[in-house]
């Protein structure tokens, strides 16, 4: 029986370290679907249709599935019926809000348990707001994303 995992967030763009969960999580799970929201609160970058393009153009793996979804995330692992969710631990500050999270989401659906990764230490003070930030003001994002989000990146920034 193959044994599946989520990994949801907003991938704004995906970065590195969020590739790293990704590989990190494919050596516990035979399976990860990366999932993008949808109905993100941030007012987002890229569509989510260029969000989930990104992420496929950034790993190449048959183990690994990417797609959108909307609404509470629990709902979504209901239809997927998959109750593994990934989450990556970058520094101590997160552990607060992502204990809290993974409560609310088993309060919600008791069969859901949360695994938690640490990121690569050099990725532990990356997220995608800093990148596209560095990216509009063109600083230098070679170690931070993939080639095909630094040249998606910079289309998006410069025209
Ligand atoms: N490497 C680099 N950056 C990372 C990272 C890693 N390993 N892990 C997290 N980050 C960054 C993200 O890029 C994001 O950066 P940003 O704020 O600059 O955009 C930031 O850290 C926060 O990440 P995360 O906490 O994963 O937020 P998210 O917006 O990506 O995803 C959802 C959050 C989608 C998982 C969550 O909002 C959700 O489940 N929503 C559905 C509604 C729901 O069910 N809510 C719960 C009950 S109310």
């Amino acid at each position: 029986m193959s044994v599946n995992a989520i990994y949801a967030g907003s991938f704004d763009p995906v970065t590195n370290g969020h590739l790293d969960i990704i590989h990190r999580a494919l050596r516990i799970f035979d399976f990860v679907t990366v999932s993008v929201i949808g109905n993100v609160d941030k007012a987002p970058l890229f569509s989510i249709k260029e969000r989930i393009d990104l992420i496929k153009n950034s790993i190449s793996s048959d183990r690994v599935e990417v797609e959108g979804f909307e609404g509470l995330l629990v709902d979504y692992a209901r239809k997927k019926n998959t109750f593994n969710l990934i989450r990556g631990l970058r520094a101590v500050s997160d552990f607060e809000y992502e204990f809290q999270m993974s409560l609310i989401n088993r309060a919600q659906e008791p069969r859901i348990d949360t695994t938690f990764l640490m990121t690569d230490q050099k990725y532990s003070y990356l997220s995608s707001s800093i990148v596209r930030q560095l990216a509009k003001l063109n600083g230098n994002i070679s170690d931070y994303v993939s080639n095909y989000v630094k040249i998606k990146l910079k289309e998006k920034c410069n025209g």
